[in-house]
């Protein structure tokens, strides 16, 4: 890709409309003929050319995260597969090297010095997204070129509490949250400085994005499923709220919180649409909440990774009937993992697209020359 078409892409990036709008229609809870599709996790390892494309590279992952070309290509990969909706490939990591805590993948994510005092909260830099994070908008630019108005693109940020774990843990929490339960129980209001620096930062780095042309943008609450209830509305749910409302709905948001019961909580923050897990009902949610916000999700990852084709379309059909094509978009529990056969994600994905309502079989049926016989 050249220089030209980074500036043509850059008309492009202001128009909101795409050929295959079902995400964006599902997005203002309008009823779609099949559910949107597309995967968290979807431009990464389960894909072999995700890897290809890698080793061609020959680059770290953060300098494969800045570099536009192939940060735009790897994005674009799910694209054969079918899939109603494409998400940049970057990392929710990201923005904290501008803020002078930088990630580096070795090969999960390190932080030198990890952020454990008042000092190192302040320390923390704001910074000019459009001038740090440069090669991001460029990425986002160049895939909208490509997509060519087909696709709608998804913008994302890690919510405040996971940036805050990962910072103060210096590396994935995995099931320990030692450090940051530390600074929770010693130092409360220095966890909420930074919870609200992570935010106003979150904000704008979400602004920017959607000023670059994501249609829509999606913020990962990531470590939810290792806080309790008290701790949840005390330093997650507030915060979510903190970014949502500086958006003043300049794009729809999903807020995905992994595997927790507050929904009546996500639904409060003004989020267009919640992504649950596989410990809530999909159809439950529907009708308690589908008038006021679409929702997302609910597959387990663990049936497309290791159930058979026909556990897989099972679990899609049961899935697509509960959210009823109505405000719903089809995806996962959580992020795909790593592991999952590549002919699965396809099945999973066709499922989806051969989806044919009861109620339009039922219309086809009426309108067939046979019905009549
Ligand atoms: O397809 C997509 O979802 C878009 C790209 C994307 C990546 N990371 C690329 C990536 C997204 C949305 C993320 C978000 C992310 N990053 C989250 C939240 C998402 C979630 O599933 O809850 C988190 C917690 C991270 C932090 C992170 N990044 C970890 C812990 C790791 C290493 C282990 C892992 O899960 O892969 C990464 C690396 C990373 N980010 C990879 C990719 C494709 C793996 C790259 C590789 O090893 O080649």
């Amino acid at each position: 890709m050249t220089s030209t078409t980074i500036g043509n892409s850059m008309n492009q990036a202001t128009a909101s409309t795409c050929r295959n709008d079902l995400l964006l229609r599902a997005l203002r809870r309008e009823k779609t003929p099949r559910p949107p599709v597309w995967l968290m996790r979807q431009a990464g390892r389960f894909d072999p050319d995700y890897h290809a494309v890698k080793a061609e590279a020959n680059l770290e992952l953060e300098e494969l995260f800045s570099h536009p070309e192939y940060a735009a290509k790897i994005t674009l990969l799910p694209k054969r597969l079918g899939v109603d909706a494409l998400i940049i490939f970057q990392d929710i990591l990201t923005p904290l090297t501008p803020m002078g805590a930088p990630f580096v993948f070795r090969p999960g994510p390190v932080l030198e010095k990890p952020i454990r005092s008042r000092t190192d909260i302040a320390d923390l830099k704001i910074f000019d997204p459009s001038v740090a994070l440069d090669f991001f908008s460029k990425a986002i630019r160049l895939t909208l070129a490509e997509v060519d108005h087909e696709l709608p693109l998804l913008g994302f940020a890690g919510a405040p509490f996971t940036l805050a774990a990962f910072a103060i843990e210096g590396k994935s929490p995995g099931r320990e949250l030692n450090h940051t339960r530390a600074l929770m129980q010693s130092d409360p209001a220095a966890l909420h400085d930074l919870l609200a620096k992570l935010a106003d930062m979150t904000a704008e780095y979400l602004k920017f994005q959607i000023a670059a042309g994501v249609h829509a943008v999606q913020l990962f609450e990531s470590v939810a499923d290792l806080l309790s209830p008290a701790e949840y509305q005390a330093f997650a749910h507030p915060y979510h709220q903190r970014v949502i409302n500086q958006l003043n709905a300049d794009a729809p948001v999903i807020l995905f919180i992994k595997e927790q019961p507050f929904l009546e909580l996500m639904v409060e923050t003004g989020a267009n649409a919640i992504s649950i897990g596989r410990c809530n009902d999909l159809g439950l949610a529907q009708r308690a909440y589908g008038s006021k916000v679409a929702i997302q999700g609910n597959v387990d990852n663990e049936i497309l990774r290791g159930g058979t084709l026909d556990e897989i379309t099972a679990a899609t059909h049961a899935c697509i009937q509960a959210g009823n094509c109505n405000g719903h978009i089809l995806n996962l529990n959580h992020g795909i993992f790593r592991d999952t056969p590549f002919e699965n994600v396809v099945h999973f994905i066709n499922t989806c697209r051969n989806w044919v309502s009861n109620e339009e079989s039922a219309e086809n049926l009426a309108s067939s020359p046979h019905s009549k016989m």
